[in-house]
């Protein structure tokens, strides 16, 4: 029979490995950690409470905000801006970078992060989930922090994850070497270790894009999808949730490729993307390449860009090795 390990005893053994650490890593994570079990706890019972349904606002991005993303908004920002692990935060429900407060000590890390993601599809009770990333800051320590400590590219992060609110709720988060998951055992409140060092198969049978775009991708893209659902790549299934944390998830457990392509239909020169680099396809794709995966805009991979903006978006395909070259190769005109 293996070790029971909680989350909070990774860490610790995590940290151990680094000498130099001072804990600080460690503690934020600790504290994220509680805020996750809080934002499970009323996603699974929104249902009862009446929670679901729009809130009337909207987001920086334009979409809809659910009351479900507002509740988990509020609950990271309180439970990470006292800590004294945080210089700011910047998050996807919110315009401009989060401060911590004047009364509260500025530390020497930055999270971002989609607080929901998913939620369009969340009356259906589809799973979704919340984002993190953490880079260290750039200005100097005790200062406020500054829109220069958040626009980092993903090579910079120091840690990143996700949680995904399910049918088992789960944690899956790097530090830097490995990937691992961890299984909140709702009985005793606990994330606990159930997939040690997560690695992503070298191919997969499953693509997963939304298809409703087709119309709107580059010819090479289509070329691709076209491609993957003949007898000459096949048999490959398609999936595709509408909750990048779900898609990403079942690719990284499975194997296969997660596309979200730029479209060209509101602008034929420039196209559009949808995913935001910073709380989604940034840590997303960071995580896949830990696990020995590819995350890859088409012309490079994803951690090499660095966002202008705080809400940036860019191209992603991630997931197994051999079916992001597949793509890559089509994208190029090499097929
Ligand atoms: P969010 O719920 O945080 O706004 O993110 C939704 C994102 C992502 O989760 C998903 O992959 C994508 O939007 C789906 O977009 P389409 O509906 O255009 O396929
Ligand atoms: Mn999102
Ligand atoms: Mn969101």
């Amino acid at each position: 029979m293996s070790a029971i390990v909680s989350v909070q005893r990774h860490l610790l053994e995590t940290q151990r490995h680094h000498p130099t650490a001072t804990g600080d890593l460690t503690a934020l994570l600790w504290d994220l950690t509680l805020a996750f079990k809080l934002i499970n706890a009323e996603v699974n019972k929104a249902g009862l409470v009446n929670l679901y349904g729009l809130d009337g606002d909207r987001n920086a991005s334009g979409d809809d905000v659910t009351k479900l993303d507002r509740f988990a908004q509020d609950t990271i920002f309180r439970m990470m801006d006292h800590g004294g692990h945080l210089c700011c935060m910047a998050s996807e429900e919110e315009r401009e970078i989060i401060p911590i407060p004047a009364k509260y000590a500025k530390g020497k890390y930055v999270l971002s992060y989609d607080p929901l993601d998913g939620s369009s599809n969340i009356d259906a009770n589809v799973s979704v989930g919340t984002i993190f990333a953490i880079h260290r800051r750039r200005t100097p320590e005790g200062t406020d922090g500054t829109e220069e400590d958040v626009l980092q590219s993903g090579r910079a992060l120091v840690a990143a994850g996700y949680v995904i609110y399910g049918s088992s709720t789960m944690l899956v988060l790097s530090t830097g070497q490995r990937v691992d998951g961890f299984t909140l055992d709702p009985s005793v409140g606990e994330f606990l270790l159930s997939h040690p060092d997560i690695r992503i198969p070298k191919r997969g049978k499953i693509y997963s894009v939304n298809e409703g775009n087709q119309s709107f991708w580059r010819e090479n893209t289509r070329r691709y999808v076209d491609w993957i659902k003949s007898p000459e790549a096949g048999p490959y299934k398609g999936r595709y949730i509408g909750s990048m944390i779900a898609d990403v998830h079942r690719t990284l457990l499975y194997g296969g490729i997660f596309l979200y392509p730029r479209t060209f239909r509101h602008d034929p020169v420039k196209g559009e993307c949808k995913l935001r680099l910073l709380y989604e396809a940034g840590p997303m794709g960071w995580i896949v390449e830990r696990a020995g995966g590819v995350a890859t805009t088409g012309d490079e991979p994803v951690a090499d860009l660095v966002p202008t903006h705080l809400h940036d978006t860019c191209p992603v395909a991630i997931g197994s090795p051999d079916d992001v070259a597949d793509y890559l190769a089509f994208y190029r005109g090499e097929r």
